[in-house]
């Protein structure tokens, strides 16, 4: 069969003389260019991918698009850390030439084999507009950050019967000596599903079946499915396409869900004990968790969809969210921003108790991190980026223990068609605000993780204030955050 061709499936390999120069020229000044959340140098990025800690470093690889602040051909990027602050560029980790993979070089995840780590990753390939099919592939990363394509790729071809061309996203895992992939799929029928391989040896793959998942929320396709085990309970997230918003939940274009339960994977089932939605904000998907050392840390693409963005003309486009620490409460994932954050820690811009109002002056500060501790508070209002043209605002009522958040006033807003303002209904008061902005991303931990708000803001560059206005005692403090990447 012929394949689809438009200009948008063309590699990094394909550049013109010039041509990467001038892209990373055109974004370097973009002042709304985060200092330390992941983001691509010029061109798109989206999800998260291959995530591990390995021999020492931190590895983020993330879905990339060269040419512009749109999706085209996918490729893999790559940045490291020693620390998970501090992270530098590498080389494209993956880019797709093959015919395996001859419209992208889509989302997965790694895992370390011996010495090597493993990053197992969808090639797509299309047929025009809509035909597709999918191969599962795999890279191979050696000791010495040595990357190559597997000789035998692909690993699995196309998808099982009974499925459209939508089956991607591996995420391989190791369990009493097997190993097992869930791959995003969508059944003939347009419904989302996750689908299961396994392997003696990681590389040789036979189809199971389909994960049983008793929840109700079918969606269009599932993308993204990641699992993994903290303190005897198993959690399994995915973001599925195609689901109706339904009071404070699924408010985005598209959603990511966590299942709390039993997984039973020989039996093909995941016992539902509960799900949740992963992060309240506007910009959130696809995120991906991987194990550092007994910690479960999550990245997400802080985006979703296909938006435009004020930074489109400078030819770049999202990034990730911090590295989150997940933590076990009962059924629930609590998200910590990862204490490596600490190490970013800039000058104390402000500190002190207010009762009543405070204006603080931010001036040109565009990367900081407000906390927010209280006793007891009845009402609380924060107007961040505040200026007399524009604020965004958070608020907490405690009669109804709701915080809300509200980016109507600001004069960059992105996606109004799938409203301005997103909430959430605590547990308990509201004790606890940890909010970390970088120049065009606020994310708000409230609680100590119970809930996140993962916030794409585009603030003029003028004068800022953090005006906080709070009826009872709250302490608060102001610092700014250093360059990490
Ligand atoms: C999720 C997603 C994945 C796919 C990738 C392509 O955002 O659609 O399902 O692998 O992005 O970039």
């Amino acid at each position: 069969m012929t394949r689809y061709s438009e200009p948008k499936y063309r590699t990094i390999l394909e550049a013109e003389e010039g041509e990467l120069e001038a892209l990373k020229e055109l974004s370097a000044h973009d002042e709304w260019k985060p200092s330390f959340h992941i983001h691509p140098q010029y061109g798109l990025l989206n999800d998260p991918n291959g995530l591990a800690w390995f021999k020492g470093k931190y590895h983020v690889f993330y879905q990339w698009y060269p040419y512009g602040a749109y999706h085209g051909m996918k490729h893999w990027a790559h940045v490291s850390s020693k620390d998970l602050a501090r992270f530098e560029r590498h080389d494209t980790a993956i880019t797709p030439v093959e015919d395996y993979e001859s419209h992208g070089a889509y989302s997965g995840a790694s895992l370390q084999v011996g010495d090597e780590l493993y990053l197992y990753y969808t090639g797509n390939v299309k047929y025009d507009a809509e035909a597709r099919d999918a191969h599962q592939c795999l890279a191979i990363m050696d000791e010495n950050g040595e990357i190559r394509k597997y000789e035998h790729n692909p690993l699995i071809k196309s998808v099982p019967e009974g499925y459209t061309g939508h089956v991607r996203d591996p995420k391989v895992f190791e369990k009493e000596g097997q190993y097992y992939m869930l791959l995003g799929a969508q059944r003939e029928d347009q419904t989302g599903a996750i689908i299961v391989y396994d392997s003696p040896d990681a590389l040789n793959w036979t189809f199971l079946g389909e994960l049983s998942v008793d929840i109700d929320l079918a969606g269009y396709m599932w993308e993204c499915p990641d699992y993994f085990e903290i303190d005897g309970k198993d959690f399994l997230i995915f973001s599925p396409q195609g689901i109706e918003p339904e009071g404070e939940n699924y408010h985005n274009v598209f959603n990511t869900i966590y299942v709390a339960g039993t997984l039973d994977i020989k039996g093909l089932s995941f016992q539902v004990d509960e799900y949740h939605e992963l992060d309240k904000g506007f910009d959130f998907y696809a995120p991906q968790s991987f194990d550092a050392d007994g910690k479960r840390l999550l990245y997400g693409w802080a985006g979703v969809g296909e938006v435009d963005f004020p930074t489109d003309q400078n030819k770049w486009a999202h990034c990730l969210t911090l590295p989150r620490e997940l933590v076990r409460s009962g059924n629930r994932l609590l998200q910590r921003p990862a204490e490596s954050l600490e190490l970013l820690k800039g000058v104390t811009v402000a500190q002190g108790e207010v009762s009543g109002s405070a204006d603080i002056e931010l001036g040109d500060e565009k990367a900081w991190r407000a906390k927010l501790d209280t006793e007891q508070i009845s009402g609380l209002k924060l107007e961040l980026f505040s200026s007399d043209q524009e604020q965004f605002i958070l608020t907490y009522d405690q009669a109804s223990k709701k915080v809300k958040v509200d980016r109507s006033e600001m004069k960059h807003v992105t996606e109004p068609q799938f409203g301005t303002t997103r909430e959430v209904t605590l547990s308990q008061d509201l004790k606890q605000l940890d909010i970390i902005v970088d120049h065009s991303i606020a994310e708000i931990f409230v609680n100590d993780g119970e809930a996140v708000f993962t916030c794409r803001v585009f603030p003029l560059s003028e004068h800022k204030q953090l005006k906080i206005s709070a009826d009872s005692n709250a302490a608060y403090e102001i610092n700014g955050m250093n360059r990490g990447i």
